[in-house]
């Protein structure tokens, strides 16, 4: 299974095994990992599973899509690295993926 490292804004690195076909959200959500709250669960709805993916991986993963971007518009922080993570599908490729988690999720 693919590992992917998620980085609190407070610097704190956890890394998680995600299964092939879940969500990078669910990934972390199965671990009650601090720094993401997915309030829809995965339905590109609440924007609260927003973070930052590593600048290494953000070409590799596919790009967001129209209701992706639209619910991006309401976050704070946003960077050009950021993507919602309920819309990342774990694939082999992702392992060793990094991301970091927002202050406005802390
Ligand atoms: Fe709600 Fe990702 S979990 S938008």
């Amino acid at each position: 299974m693919p590992n992917i490292t998620f980085i609190e804004h407070n610097g704190t690195s956890r890394t998680v095994e995600a299964e092939l076909g879940q969500s990078v959200m669910q990934a972390a959500m199965n671990q009650l990992l601090p720094g993401l709250v997915a309030d829809c669960g995965g339905y590109c709805s609440c924007a609260t599973c927003h973070a930052y993916v590593d600048d290494a991986w953000i070409s590799r993963i596919p790009p967001a899509g129209d209701d992706e971007k639209a619910m991006l518009e309401c976050v704070l922080h946003i960077e050009a690295n950021s993507r919602l993570t309920c819309q990342i599908t774990v694939t082999p490729e992702l392992d060793g993926m990094v991301l970091r988690t927002p202050i406005s999720q802390t």
